[in-house]
């Protein structure tokens, strides 16, 4: 799978990862779980890493957590997840409750949830980084109304990463968020990359495009992934899935070439009609 580099450490990451929102939100019996194990397994064996969760996610953590536990491949994950709660205390408290239910003494990325009470998490994340239980700091929202704080927010304290909003039929963040995330050398973790699944879903009863081939895409996930990754600000993108055959299929889009910008246009003309 292709990787690309976080600005500020110089790691490679993986460019397709898994989002765990709703479904990693499940009960504790095999038959909950065996098909979540192989959406994990799916990803490393594509020479994927990137798992996002997050507190707010009911049981997700958790699974997540009890997965890299059982199979022993903590070590091939990149593990996201954010504070999500309002005060130093509280925050404190939930993310050291992150750590026992992910199993970890590390996590590699501590994303602050929806901004939510970011002034009051940052001193506690920039301690837990020094003392190494955080690797990296970011910060994540998943709406346009909240753009503008976002921009704030990037422009006011140096952060290894964002996580945004980015599909093929919401664009506003290639307006004024990628490149700020590009000058101030900040990874981009795209969330809701399908539209939440509704994008996905209006497409998928149409036939594919001939011209997908050009660009080895067998699927609509993988077009509508390989639009966001043609743009040289991404750095990831976390498509939610609990099924070991759409995490199959969405892999795809972390390999071969990407859309130049002829390719661009076309697939934009394609979703406005
Ligand atoms: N504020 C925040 O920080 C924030 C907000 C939103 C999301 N996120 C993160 O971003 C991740 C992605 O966003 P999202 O899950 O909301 O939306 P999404 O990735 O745009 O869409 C997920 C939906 O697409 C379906 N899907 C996935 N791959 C598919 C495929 N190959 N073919 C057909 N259907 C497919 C999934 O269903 P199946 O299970 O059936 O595959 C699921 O219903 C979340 O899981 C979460 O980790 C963060």
């Amino acid at each position: 799978m292709h990787r690309r580099k976080i600005p500020s450490t110089g790691e490679m990451l993986p460019v397709v990862g898994c989002g765990t929102w709703r479904t990693f939100d499940v009960g504790p019996t095999q038959a909950d779980r065996a098909p979540l194990g192989d959406v994990l397994k799916v990803l490393f064996e594509a020479g994927g890493s990137v798992i996002d969760t997050s507190p707010m996610y009911g049981a997700a953590e958790g699974v997540v957590g009890d997965l890299l536990a059982s199979a022993g491949t903590r070590d091939k994950a990149f593990i996201a997840t954010k504070v999500w709660t309002s005060g130093r205390d509280s925050g404190v408290a939930q993310m050291q409750r992150s750590l026992q239910l992910l199993r970890t003494s590390r996590v590699d990325l501590m994303q602050i949830h929806n901004l939510l009470d970011w002034r009051a998490h940052l001193p506690t994340l920039r301690a837990w980084k020094a003392e190494g239980r955080i690797r990296l700091l970011g910060i994540t929202h998943y709406t346009e109304s909240a753009h503008a704080e976002l921009e704030a927010v990037m422009r006011a304290e140096p952060w290894d990463f964002v996580q945004l909003n980015y599909a093929l039929d919401d664009r506003a963040v290639e307006r004024r968020l990628l490149p700020l995330a590009a000058e101030r050398g900040i990874a981009v973790i795209v969330n809701q990359p399908f539209g939440g699944g509704g994008l996905l879903r209006k497409l998928l009863p149409r036939p594919l495009p001939a011209w997908s081939a050009d660009i080895g895409c067998t699927s609509w996930a993988q077009l509508l992934l390989k639009f966001l990754l043609a743009h040289p600000a991404v750095t990831c993108v976390i498509p939610g899935t609990g099924k070991p055959e759409h995490m199959r299929d969405n892999v795809q889009a972390g390999l071969g070439a990407y859309p130049d910008a002829a390719m661009l246009k076309r697939m934009t003309a394609e979703i406005a009609t």
